[in-house]
């Protein structure tokens, strides 16, 4: 694709009205959210939903989500919503939950990769509010980083990955959520959870009792299997690095990754471990990253800390698993996907 010039502009009142007359006229701009930055464009238009998959090096059976900003926007994508539908809007928008629906014949094929069905989110980012106010539509956007590479929680993260592809990046600061929003599938008769995120597989079982998670989000796809998410198809939010997880008790996790670390120094590697805070200071003198306080800051900073240590120069990964509830779940998810499944059991 030919080259441009990126700009990245600081969020004010002069840069939400440049970033909707870009989109207005079927340009593509990277816009911050609550989860991770959004690579933006017309949700209703085909030509500029064609530029996102360009812009991203996306594969096209890939859909995307819409955005919208106040709930009069969800008629124009989505046919009906039913009384449990209804619910989950009532509690979690605006929020990090995404909910996918039967779609309308507005809806751009090439936004939905030709499902039936659409993929509708309320962010709750004042920012990517306002901006979608200012289109006075909804904005489709996936994760605003090149395909297959960690997500970006910064306007720093979408610029190394952007730069010379986009008009511009809208600048508001690092994303608090930091893993993407959760996707429920609320077309069939049981609600799915095909990506966990955001919004808490408990929390949502409030309201849904009768909740699933997908088989695909903690393991890998069997060969043949039908694919809900076409997302879980192709290997993710990875860094250039190897990763790999590693699972089990405390102290035989500890030993493990000592191990596993000795052995990459001695095939001349540079290995790197990411521990749960807490035992970082257990692993002698290796290098080790923290990985987070708790489930929700590791959400927070596991994007950046995959690229961070990309940028180090560091070519082997060894992660620390995390329990897999609460927000627990999506950092299992991403790292085991990062990991492409090489998960080993101490
Ligand atoms: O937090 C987020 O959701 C961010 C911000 C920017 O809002 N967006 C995001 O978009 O993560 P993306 O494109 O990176 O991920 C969208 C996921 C993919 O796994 C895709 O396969 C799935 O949603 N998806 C979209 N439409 C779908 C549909 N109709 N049926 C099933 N899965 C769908
Ligand atoms: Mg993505």
């Amino acid at each position: 694709m030919q080259s441009m010039y990126t700009q990245l502009l600081s969020v004010n009142a002069a840069t939400i009205n440049r970033a909707a007359s870009l989109l207005a006229s079927g340009e593509v701009v990277a816009f911050p959210t609550e989860t991770v930055y959004g690579l933006g464009a017309d949700a209703l238009s085909d030509a500029a939903i064609q530029k996102i998959f360009i812009a991203k090096g996306r594969p096209s059976d890939n859909p995307l989500i819409a955005h919208i900003a106040d709930l009069d926007m969800l008629p124009l994508l989505a046919k009906s919503v039913d009384s449990r539908t209804q619910k989950i809007i009532d509690a979690f928008w605006p929020g990090p939950l995404t909910i996918i629906l039967k779609k309308t014949d507005r809806v751009p094929d090439s936004l939905c990769a030709g499902l039936s069905t659409v993929a509708v989110r309320m962010p709750s980012h004042p920012t990517a509010v306002v901006l979608i106010r200012a289109l006075g539509r909804p904005i489709a956007a996936p994760s605003a980083n090149r395909s297959g590479r960690p997500s970006p929680t910064t306007a720093q993260h979408v610029l190394d990955d952007m730069s010379g592809r986009i008009p511009l990046i809208v600048d508001g600061g690092p994303c608090a959520v930091g893993v993407e929003s959760t996707v429920v599938d609320m077309t069939a008769d049981t609600p799915v959870i095909l990506r966990p995120g955001g919004v808490t597989e408990e929390a949502l079982m409030q309201y849904l009792p009768d909740i699933q998670v997908d088989e695909a989000v903690l393991h890998p796809l069997k060969k043949g299997a039908m694919v809900r998410s076409p997302g879980m198809k192709h290997r993710h939010y990875a860094p250039d690095a190897d990763v790999i997880v590693v699972s089990g008790l405390q102290a035989a996790v500890i030993a493990k990754c000592c191990a596993l670390y000795d052995d990459a120094i001695a095939q001349g590697k540079t290995p790197v471990i990411l521990s749960l805070h807490h035992l970082m200071t257990l692993h002698g003198e290796r290098s080790v990253q923290s990985l987070g306080m708790d489930a929700q800051d590791m959400a927070a900073h596991l994007y950046d800390a995959l690229r961070t240590l990309d940028k180090a120069g560091y070519d082997f990964i060894i992660a620390q698993a995390v329990r897999a509830d609460g927000m627990g779940l999506a950092v299992m998810n991403r790292l085991l996907r990062a990991a492409d499944f090489m998960c080993v059991e101490a």
